[in-house]
């Protein structure tokens, strides 16, 4: 079992991005700052990879449904190895990796959370492929099997079917025995066929003129 580090009980220098206010993607501002020692019941993860996604593009803008408060950080999800625990954490999580639906502060090279938030990421995956599971595959689960409860032989309709939900949907639906078509841009036509799914580009805000309406799929 690995041991509580009692280097642990410092404060430590991180790198975080701050997003100041409605800026273009220029405005982000890199800072350094202190990060306290893990309290009670939490710990330090040192972040291995994060997402920048289509939330994170309408809180830039000021356009989140659920917008923080200008300065934040952002950052909905990250995968990480936990470097230090706080009093009552299981010592055994240093060293090992975890994943975390952080919905702010995960663009940062360590992050400070509750022992209980995390869930362990079994060795050998990349920390890049386990993060786009997160909160794109925790939503696309929920809308498929909770909301639309999909089962074989169903044809499904997912729309941006390239996107970071989107592209979950189709393989999921693929996986259930559904038929999927799945909408994007021309240019993003193969990727979602590749996918499983039949592309089609109607109704995408970059349709070329007189393109087939659905359900008529390429
Ligand atoms: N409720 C939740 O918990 C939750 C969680 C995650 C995401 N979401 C929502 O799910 C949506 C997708 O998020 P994401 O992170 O997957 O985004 P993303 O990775 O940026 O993908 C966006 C997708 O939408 C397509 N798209 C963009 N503008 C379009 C338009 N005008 N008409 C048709 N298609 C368009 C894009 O197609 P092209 O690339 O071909 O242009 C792309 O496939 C967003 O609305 C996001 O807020 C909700």
């Amino acid at each position: 079992m690995r041991q509580y580090e009692p280097s642990g009980s410092t404060a430590q220098d991180i790198t975080e991005v701050l997003l100041p206010g409605p800026v273009a993607p220029e405005g982000l501002v890199v800072r350094r700052r202190s990060l306290d020692p893990p309290g009670p019941g939490r710990v330090t993860l040192r972040m291995e990879a994060t997402g920048v996604s289509f939330a994170e593009q309408q809180m830039r803008r000021d356009k989140y449904f659920d917008q923080p408060p200008y300065p934040f950080v952002p950052g909905y999800d990250l995968v990480g190895t936990v470097t230090r625990v706080g009093p009552g954490a299981d010592p055994a999580m240093v060293g090992h990796r975890y994943a975390a639906l952080t919905k702010v502060g995960a663009w940062s090279s360590h992050v400070d959370l509750p022992a209980a938030a995390l869930v362990p990421v079994p060795e050998g995956i990349d920390p890049g492929a386990a993060e786009a599971l997160v909160v794109n595959g925790v939503t696309a689960h929920r809308m498929l099997h909770r909301l639309a409860r999909v089962r074989p032989g169903d044809t499904v309709l997912v729309h941006g079917a390239n996107g970071g939900v989107g592209s979950l949907l189709v393989q999921l639906a693929r996986h259930v025995g559904a038929t999927v078509i799945g909408t994007a841009s021309a240019r993003n036509a193969e990727a979602v066929r590749a996918l499983g799914a039949l592309p089609s580009t109607t109704g995408h805000r970059t349709s070329p003129a007189g393109s087939a309406p659905w359900p008529r799929a390429a």
